[in-house]
Parts: structure tokens; sequence; C-alpha cells
């Protein structure tokens, strides 16, 4: 089985030290309230609206370190801009498990990606409670701001303060502890569609279409066959589409006590990936089943974007040759980044007539956090920007912005290395502009040489020039998951 691997490498120089990366996963215990007054540069004025994060804000409970750092607990940043200034809050998702190990001050869950509770596997066997952590992304949408956790249902909170009010379930749409993921994505006609994924033997897929007032308008449920791991999704204007990596899930040594869930999975590089289309509620296309095809083998995180053309379905994502193993006694800060599989950018051409399928490898350079412009999504577009590493091939930190120009071979890459790293990039568009690359590009950069954050401010359409504007926190913030923008602002 052919896979997405390619293991092209150059002797080039590194361009960071482990010690520099490691300080971007240190706790960050305050919650803090303040004018933004360090300021490189100047905020555009035209930059009106609130900047949303999430990621893991613990990496320890009292000094007890967490295994994995996905498995640390959700913190909302919020960066309001308006009028040429900017404000910082943040706040910690107070969830159930948040508040018990707080006032308990140690850990007493397991985490999905390999946190157990101190004791060895005598006190982990057969726990299957895992904790509700809401780390992994937030969205402002139908007046409701979200803090969004793949395996459970939303956390909401008050957009002005960061308060957590409780969990949402969406007027009963959602049951205690249902799945809502962490990757819906914003249809340009103004609904919000997500994904749940309920694994087993076979996999229930169930798609939520949101309208702008926050309510479920449909929820609809298709059975897989096989196991799943699926992160994230994309959508066109007819159809959903996931990516079913072909993984092995051996739930054996988690049910024991000596392995997390994440550690029991396993990419069979012998096997192919399947695309699984699902046509939308309100496809306009014949044909009502699902289809179903075949790729290379490996894994996905994370799309960039699909759309149609005739009979065909183009489809973007950064693909990896196999999942980085978190092994039971190592530690993810000496991760090796030379010795694992860059994430790489393919585009895959599927051809619904003729039921065929063609991959191809569109850049070496290792990559993650894709966005574009959000008129774009579902269809076609040109540019996209993401997360990326510094030098053009080998696995690297993500130290550098990269654009993507899809209808030639420009590309612009503005670095923060070797003493920064950086998080997701968001694009937000400058009002009713016609170009779609019109506008900023926005990400959090750890700057190890201060052990602070900075938030960058760079021209979307030249990234080269250097940082319009650079914010320099007066903390750091661990490094973070994903986040989105709104033009409201809240402060
Ligand atoms: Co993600």
């Amino acid at each position: 089985m052919q896979t997405f691997g390619n293991q092209k490498t150059l002797p080039l120089e590194k361009s960071y030290s482990q010690k520099d990366w490691q300080g971007g996963y240190e706790s960050l215990t305050q919650e803090y309230d303040y004018w933004i007054e360090d300021i490189e540069g100047k905020i555009p004025t035209e930059l009106q609206g609130t900047l949303f994060r999430n990621g893991p804000g613990l990496l320890d409970i009292n000094g007890q370190r967490l295994h994995h750092p996905f498995d640390g607990d959700g913190m909302i940043s919020r960066i309001t801009f308006t009028k040429g200034r900017a404000h910082f809050r943040n706040s910690f998702v107070k969830t159930e498990g948040y508040l018990s190990e707080q006032k308990a001050g140690k850990i007493l869950y397991r985490g999905v990606f390999g946190t157990q509770k101190p004791g060895g596997w005598l006190a982990n066997i057969f726990d299957f409670k895992i904790k509700h952590i809401a780390n992994t992304n937030v969205i402002y949408w139908g007046k409701k701001l979200l803090a969004l956790w793949e395996a459970a249902e939303p956390y909401l909170l008050k957009p002005e303060t960061l308060e957590t009010l409780g969990k949402e379930y969406f007027n009963g749409v959602l049951s205690t502890g249902e799945a809502f993921s962490a990757h819906p994505r914003i249809d340009p006609n103004g609904k919000l569609v997500n994904f749940a994924i309920k694994p087993g033997l076979k996999t229930t897929i169930t798609i939520f279409e949101l309208n702008t007032n926050g309510e479920i308008i449909s929820k609809q449920n298709h059975q897989i066959p096989g196991f799943c791991f699926i992160h994230d999704f994309v959508i066109t204007e007819n159809y959903c589409i996931f990516f079913q990596n072909p993984l092995e899930f051996n739930p054996l040594p988690f049910a024991v006590g000596i392995a997390s869930a994440g550690q029991c999975i396993k990419v069979q590089k012998n096997q192919p990936t399947k695309i699984i289309i699902i046509p939308r509620k309100d496809s306009q296309k014949s044909e009502s089943e699902i289809k179903t095809l075949e790729t290379n083998a490996g894994f996905i995180f994370h799309h960039v974007n699909a759309f149609e053309v005739g009979n065909k379905i183009i489809i973007d994502s950064i693909c990896y040759e196999s999942l980085t193993d978190v092994e039971p006694n190592s530690d993810y800060r000496e991760t090796n980044f030379e010795a694992n599989a860059p994430g790489q950018l393919w585009r895959f051409d599927v051809n619904l007539s003729e039921q065929k399928v063609q991959s191809q490898l569109l850049d070496n350079r290792s990559c993650e956090f894709p966005v574009i412009h959000p008129h774009n999504v579902g269809k076609p577009y040109r540019y996209l920007y993401s997360a990326a590493a510094h030098n053009p091939i080998g696995n690297a930190p993500l130290q550098a912005i990269w654009k993507v120009d899809l209808a030639s071979e420009k590309r612009e890459v503005w670095s923060a290395a070797p003493r920064g790293f950086v998080g997701e990039p968001i694009f937000i568009p400058r009002a009713n502009s016609p170009q779609e690359d019109d506008g900023w590009v926005i990400t959090l950069v750890y700057d190890a040489g201060h052990h602070r954050t900075d938030v960058v401010i760079l021209d979307a359409q030249n990234l080269q020039q250097g940082a319009i504007a650079k914010l320099h926190l007066k903390h750091h913030i661990p490094y973070g998951l994903h986040g989105s923008f709104t033009p409201e602002t809240f402060i």
C-alpha cells in the first residue's frame, strides 16, 4: 500500500533548540485581564473584533506532570481589537474535572492521551472515566461562546467575562455526554456544520447542521463499518467528507490500565484510507447513498478545504505517514522531531462517476493548522495559510507562518525562528474587499527569549515584509490548539 511517506531529507541546520521549545509547555495558572500596552508596530484601526483561542493551560496538576499536552485543562484566551488597541483576558473552562482536581491538588482522572492517575495499573484498571477537558477549540456562533472537545458536549461561556455557564445541549438535542466535535465548518450560506464520532466495531457518524441562532436544525446518524478516529472533516455544497484512516485499536492495554486510549491506536500501513462521502441533508445531487473510495495509508488530523468541480470533489489535507507513538514511559518534551513523520500538504482528486481517487503531494514543507478565507469554505479557493516548519523540508517544531498560492508555485514564509514558536494562524478578511488574500493573519508566538507570548499580526498579502504589529503579553500562553475570530468586540 502506498503511504503518505516522503522521506526526503537534507542535512539542514536545526532552526531551534529543544530547551527553547520546551518552555512553551509550562502551565499558566493565573487568569489575567488587561489592556496590552507593550506593542511593536501599529495595530490596524480597521481590525475590529475578538480572537478567541483554546488550548491546554495546565500541563501539570500541582506539580504532577500530565503525560501528554492534549490531556491539559482547556484555557480560553481572548484578544479584543478595537480602535487600534488590544485587550487580553484568559480564563480556564471551569469543568467538573478542573474544579475537582484544583480542589484536591492532584490528578484524579485518566487522560485520553496517556495521563494516568498515580498508583500504576492498579489505580487505573477498568477506569473508563475520562475527564472532559474542553480544550480543543472555541467558537462564537448564534450568540453562544462554546468551548469544544470532540468526545463530549460543549461548554458554554459568557463572552464578556469568560465565565463558565455550564454544558450546552442545544435545547435538549444533545444528550448527556454526547459528542460534538471540535472541528465545525461554517458554510458561507450561514449554516454551521459539525459532526460526532461514536467509535466501536461499527462507527456511528452524526452530522449536525445549526442555524445562525445557534440551534441544531438537523441531526442525522450514519453507520459505517470498522473503527474510526476522526478529528476533522470537510464540507462542500452537497457533501460531508470524512477520512477513515487505517487504524488498529487494541483496547486491552487501556482496559487493564497500562496504557491510554490514544496509545492503543496504530496506523496499519498495508491498508488503505477510506474516503467516506455523505450527501448533505439538502443535497441537490440525485444520489443519496454514502460513497466510499480508497486512497493511501496514513493519518490525517486536519483538512484544509474541499470543493466540487462537476462530478469531482477536490480535497486538500495535511497528511502523515504514521502517528507518533506516545509511549507509556516517554516524555513528550523530549520528542525527537527529526525521527517523526512530518505533516504535509496533499491534494485528493475524487472522481465520483469513475469511483477513482488521485492523490498528489503539493509541497514538502512540514505544516499544520491550515486556514483559508471564511467565504471559501466548501468552495474553490486559491490561498491557504498554515503554521509550518522554518526549513522547507524535514520535521521540526512549528516556527513559521506559511502562505500557499494553489494557483501557482508561489509560497511566502514569515518565520519566528530561532527562538519563536507559532500556533494556529487565523485569517481575518478586510471588510468588503473582493480579494481573497486581503486581510490579516494573526497568530500567537511563544518567544523563548523572554518566556512570554506575542500576538503577531501579519499582512496576508505580504508576509515577508514582517509583522505589522507584535503585541507583547505580560506572560506566556502554553502552546494552544484551535480558535476563531468574530467581528463582535467583547471587553
Ligand atoms: Co484539530
